[in-house]
């Protein structure tokens, strides 16, 4: 299959005008099309792309009663010469399909994922505003269709991509709290997985979080709460004296795009990177030494997010202020990378 094997029904007219492109919130502005593709018993129909609007599904189908619904977050950006780029889409793509095999869901063949995307984001172009610090937010995703309550995979499936412009993830100041009683995921289950659930398996404890003043839980490990793992909506490292720590990708952590990246990026450097399980102790030694100098989160909807403090059994630990922040460098190195202001040496990004 290539971009021509799909079918393309144009909106009538764009909302685009009607956006504040300035004051945007993330994720509450969508472009006018988006992509389905459904699969019926074993079989990839077609994909469309049509006017972004609701659709019907039957109240039975299994993504409301087993939440079988896995997603992928990437971003497209513009460069000075008006062309969109995509920063390694091979990568989100197999993370798709492997989370697709954890959900016991249909693998979503290459040629509709990524001529799909690059289709819709032709058509979206002028969604894809210039500029460092704006891209337009790629949301993948795919749900079982499939109707009726047994507690069994759905036989029908719908992959999708919607679209929306982005600015910033977090607006403020980030203050985490370490997760002491409740995990995000443990061995054996879904936390490598880019499922719905593992998200909204946060929700309640980072709701206690945000009520206690923290945006973010940084999760530990759920069997011994004693090793420092991710932070959910984004991989975490920390900077102890001059080394970078940030804990190997498991059955309990994402495999983020962004995360490794940034390793690739530190260590040719020179930057001391070392991919090991932190302790919470450790992390508190070094709080109280002196030598933690930085903590920061790293995914593709936050790109590189300093954090300026921590709590930990009710402690709140201040980090210092860096005139020069590995966290800020590593960050302005991948954006000249995406935005095509710096040569991409490691070849990751894809024109669509
Ligand atoms: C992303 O960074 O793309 C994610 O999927 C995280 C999400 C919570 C916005």
């Amino acid at each position: 299959m290539n971009e021509n094997d799909i079918t393309v029904n144009l909106a009538s007219t764009s909302k685009i005008d009607s956006v504040d492109f300035e004051n945007l919130i993330f994720g509450t502005v969508f472009t006018d099309h988006m992509l389905i593709c459904d699969y019926k018993q074993g079989v990839w129909e077609k994909p469309v792309i049509k006017p972004y609007e609701p659709f019907l599904i039957d109240p039975s189908a299994k993504v409301f009663h087993y939440g079988q619904a896995i997603f992928e977050g990437m971003k497209a950006y513009k460069d000075e010469h008006d062309d969109v780029w995509l920063f390694r889409p091979d990568q989100n793509f197999e993370r798709f399909n492997k989370s697709a095999v954890r959900l016991a869901m249909p693998e979503v063949p290459e040629s509709v994922f990524m001529d799909g995307l690059k289709k819709l984001l032709q058509i979206e172009k002028a969604w894809v505003k210039t500029g460092k610090g704006n891209s337009l937010y790629i949301r993948p995703f795919m749900i079982a269709t499939g109707p009726g309550v047994v507690a069994a995979p759905a036989n029908f499936y719908r992959f999708m991509i919607i679209l929306s412009p982005a600015k910033s993830y977090y607006s403020g100041e980030v203050k985490v709290i370490i997760a002491e009683h409740y995990s995000r995921a443990a061995n054996g289950g879904i936390g490598a997985a880019k499922a719905a659930g593992n998200y909204s398996a946060q929700f309640y404890p980072t709701k206690l979080a945000n009520e206690m003043g923290y945006q973010q839980i940084i999760w530990t490990d759920d069997a011994t709460h004693t090793k420092l793992e991710e932070a959910g909506t984004m991989n975490v490292f920390f900077r102890i004296n001059d080394t970078l720590y940030t804990a190997p990708t498991s059955e309990r952590i994402l495999d983020g795009v962004t995360r490794k990246s940034l390793i690739d990026m530190a260590k040719r450097e020179g930057i001391n990177v070392e991919v090991r399980s932190v302790l919470v102790d450790e992390l508190i030694q070094a709080a109280e030494d002196g030598s933690l100098k930085e903590i920061f989160g790293a995914g593709t909807a936050a790109v590189v997010n300093p954090i300026v403090g921590f709590s930990y059994k009710e402690k709140y630990y201040e980090l210092p202020k860096l005139e020069n922040p590995i966290a800020l460098q590593l960050k302005e190195k991948l954006n000249n990378i995406q935005y095509k202001l710096a040569e991409d040496t490691f070849g990751w990004t894809v024109k669509v």
